[in-house]
């Protein structure tokens, strides 16, 4: 056990308030003070190479593309490493074809580069992709994991009881925070610290209590290698970066950078967003093969100095004046956040190119004066009141701002945005919450309410879809799992 996670189950154990409840204190293992920088598997190769071998290509590749020199870490493996059952003394047993040597020889080979190892597990029986979960051998996993010299542990949400059933998903509200709760205890008990990585897609408020259990939570469900993905990712954290603090940060999932599916604005516009609202960089794509301009985008030194910044706080939506307000659900433009030394300030060209201007005295944490500035892609500088910037379609230009005389400073608020309500969808039904809509029960599409999102149908025992509009989810990590549990994946929401 780490002394100071002793000292945060004492003193957790003392406050109580008056009525009894527990005060929460925050997971105090002293990781994940910034977000975490790396690499994980899946993004770039899903099921089908979760092996030492991608481990040490990822881990060489950071040494060599100079990203380990601008503080990405950790080289993560996800779901897959596995094989299909536990060993007779139950413990889980690394497929020996993709480890001939075991874990543990990769994780020294890693630290031994100066980097770090992360791998993946599940909270239920089984992970998303049917390999053993961790429900009912907490402890054990966690000591073996340790045992191993595991620095990260990425714990997953499916096949846990849900609705009186266990089923592979569910997006039906229910108790996670209870099995996260088990393993992040579980973790606080071993020897080697291991970073906790909450990947509970969003679900029961995750924020509100993650800082508790973990390190950092996912805050949707999976992205995808689109446009739309990323948008209506970056605009669900803009509502909740006041959530994101040293040691606990909203994790707006894996990066598709390199992986084809975006233009190089569209790039830029990931990688700046992900940045200023202070999520993970965890990257996705083989970088064995990543291009000259994903590579560029991703060693942006400037723009990794604002998401490590110290004070560890995440950008969100301001509102110039002029401007119109934010739609929920929907990207806006201008974001800004504090940072240690200054503000970020971020502007993106999230529907269709444009001139954008901004006035400083419009932006929280600034006020009327003179800045110096400093945009990191195209390393412009600049002093004055404003600035101004042509963006072609859903690039982004990410501004360093500090002081150039005597100011008067706004105070920094999180302005959540007002909302207006997405379109209508077409549907037999409506709920209430994008959560609700992957549960059983529904037999027509259903449109979501509160989210620009819609819902489709899937024809238990067909994988055809019914979408009130045409775009539908992608969904090439599933398909394993179609022949097993389509009627859970029945209802899938679509990416506009
Ligand atoms: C999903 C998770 C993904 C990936 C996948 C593996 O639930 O959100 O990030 O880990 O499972 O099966």
């Amino acid at each position: 056990m780490y002394s100071n996670s002793l000292l945060a189950i004492v003193i957790g154990s003392l406050s109580t308030t008056a009525q009894g409840h527990a005060i929460e204190t925050r997971i105090n293992n002293g990781l994940g003070r910034t977000p975490a920088l790396g690499w994980n598997s899946w993004n770039a190769f899903g099921c089908s190479d979760a092996s030492a071998s991608a481990a040490l290509i990822a881990a060489n590749q950071f040494v060599n593309l100079g990203l380990k020199d601008l503080g990405y870490q950790y080289v993560n493996i996800d779901d897959c490493w596995h094989t299909m059952s536990r060993s007779s003394s139950g413990q889980l047993v690394p497929d020996p074809k993709k480890w001939p040597n075991g874990i543990a020889a990769v994780v020294n080979q890693i630290h031994g580069m100066g980097l770090k190892f992360g791998l993946y597990g599940d909270a239920g029986t089984k992970t998303c992709a049917g390999y053993p979960g961790s429900q009912g051998h907490e402890t054990q996993d966690a000591q073996l994991l340790s045992s191993w010299g595991v620095d990260y542990w990425k714990y997953d949400n499916c096949y846990t009881p849900c609705n009186g059933a266990v089923p592979q998903t569910c997006w039906s509200p229910r108790d996670t925070k209870s099995w996260y709760t088990l393993f992040g205890n579980a973790l606080k008990n071993v020897q080697h610290p291991m970073l906790f990585s909450l990947c509970s897609w969003g679900l029961d408020n995750v924020w509100a209590w993650g800082d508790s259990v973990g390190n950092s939570w996912r805050t949707t469900g999976d992205i995808a290698n689109n446009w739309a993905s990323v948008a209506s990712i970056a605009a669900k954290g803009a509502t909740i970066s006041q959530y994101s603090v040293p040691g606990g940060f909203n994790d707006w999932d894996m990066m598709e950078i390199g992986n084809g599916g975006l233009t190089e604005a569209e790039e830029r516009a990931h990688f700046g967003l992900w940045a200023i609202g202070k999520s993970p960089i965890i990257l996705g794509t083989n970088l064995a093969k990543i291009k000259a301009s994903s590579l560029a985008i991703i060693k942006n030194a400037g723009i990794l100095k604002i998401n490590q910044d110290s004070l560890g706080k995440a950008a969100t939506y301001f509102v110039p004046s002029g401007q119109s307000q934010p739609v929920s659900g929907q990207l806006y433009p201008f974001w800004a956040g504090p940072l240690s030394d200054g503000v970020v300030v971020g502007i993106v060209a999230a529907s269709g190119a444009k001139t954008f201007s901004v006035n400083f005295k419009d932006v929280p944490g600034l006020g009327s004066g003179t800045y110096t500035w400093q945009e990191m892609y195209s390393g412009k500088t600049g002093t004055g009141t404003s600035v101004s910037v042509s963006l072609s379609n859903h690039d982004m230009a990410v501004y360093k701002i500090t002081p150039a005389g005597t100011t008067t400073p706004t105070p920094v608020t999180s302005s959540v945005p007002s909302t207006t309500s997405s379109a209508g969808g077409g549907g037999q039904g409506t709920v209430a919450k994008y959560g609700q809509c992957g549960g059983l029960g529904y037999s027509h599409s259903v449109f979501c309410q509160n989210v620009p999102k819609y819902c489709c149908f899937v024809v238990t025992g067909a994988p055809s879809c019914i979408c009130p509009r045409s775009s539908l989810r992608p969904m090439r990590r599933y398909w394993l799992l179609w022949s097993k549990d389509l009627r859970i994946w029945s209802l899938l929401c679509c990416d506009q």
